[in-house]
């Protein structure tokens, strides 16, 4: 099926038709955004809690540690503290707290695209942080990208955390970095969390960790698939595959048939082949270094303020404003 085609079937749910879309591909591929059902999303939760995966307690690390350092660099005044992806927000709460011992005039603005993961977060916070004005948006980050200029009036603190940006193409997170850059006011911060280059026995083993919770959260993508859209994917027939590669910082997760099979989608009334070994890659987690960071911040006009980083120099919260 070509693009076309698949773009004219308009009953179909996008996770359907980026289904469609990825499995018509050589090679074939499927795409991470929708490990995040309500299975994924409590997988993840297990993985943020694994001692291999690492990024979770950096992150952590650097708010309890240098929030304060952080908060040192924010506008005098007042501002709008947004955060894009917010999710559970737990690390944020650090910063949270820390602005409003300090009796900061400021405004707590997750973003999320799910209202489900919004709600939890706002019950939680009202109920812990009493005194926190928020409010919640919902949308994907490209909607919230073009609606950023109308989102509050007073200078803004964009909050990108937990290496999402990790999950996009290096070229994807220029585009989208400089985009913000576009939108922003001068003085607007952003602070990227990013994970950074380092052993690649340390990064392989936080994508493959040895009571397989990554495997199953990679392998929960095929049962959403038999529980969505009438997929017959047989779990056994498919193994986890993580690479590292070194020189260029692209952490990859495949999925690969173990032996050749076909799967077919009841409700997409189509079947595909896999050869016996075939691979698709389902994410990227791409890792920087502290000079592709400053590289991308140039490219896209930002000033970089600091890069805060963990003990082991494994993680950064790297600061940038527009000039
Ligand atoms: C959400 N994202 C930043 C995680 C990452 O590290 O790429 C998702 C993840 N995939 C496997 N483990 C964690």
């Amino acid at each position: 099926m070509n693009s076309e085609n698949i773009n004219s079937v308009t009953a179909l749910s996008d996770f359907a038709k980026d289904t469609l879309r990825g499995l018509s591909a050589e090679p074939k591929r499927l795409f991470s955004k929708y490990f995040y059902d309500e299975r994924g999303d409590a997988i993840f939760q297990q993985i943020m809690a694994m001692p291999e995966y690492y990024l979770t307690d950096c992150e952590f690390e650097i708010f309890r540690k240098q929030g304060e350092n952080i908060l040192a660099e924010m506008p005098d005044a007042s501002f709008d503290f947004l955060e894009l992806g917010a999710g559970d927000g737990t690390k944020t709460k650090v910063l949270l707290q820390m602005l409003l011992t300090q009796n900061v005039d400021f405004q707590y603005l997750p973003i999320d695209i799910s209202q489900n993961a919004l709600n939890g977060l706002e019950e939680n916070l009202t109920a812990e942080l009493p005194d926190l004005k928020i409010k919640t948006l919902q949308g994907d980050y490209f909607r919230v990208l073009q609606d950023l200029k109308n989102i509050g009036t007073r200078p803004k603190v964009v909050l990108f955390l937990g290496s999402n940006i990790g999950n996009f193409a290096p070229a994807a997170a220029v585009e989208f970095l400089c985009k913000m850059h576009e939108v922003l006011s001068p003085g607007d911060s952003l602070l990227i969390g990013a994970d950074l280059k380092k052993d690649p026995a340390v990064i392989q083993a936080a994508y493959d960790d040895p009571a397989g919770i990554t495997a199953s959260f990679n392998l929960n993508l095929l049962e959403r698939m038999n529980r969505e859209l009438g997929a017959d994917f047989d779990l056994d027939n498919w193994k986890h595959w993580e690479t590292y590669n070194p020189v260029t910082g692209e952490t990859k997760s495949h999925l690969v048939s173990k032996r050749a099979q076909s799967v077919h989608f009841s409700t997409l009334d189509r079947s595909f082949d896999f050869a016996a070994w075939e691979a698709v890659w389902v994410e990227l987690s791409q890792k920087y270094s502290l000079s592709d960071l400053e590289n991308i911040a140039a490219q896209c006009g930002y000033e970089v303020v600091k890069h805060f980083t963990d003990e082991r120099g494994y993680y950064a919260d790297s600061l940038w404003r527009k000039v």
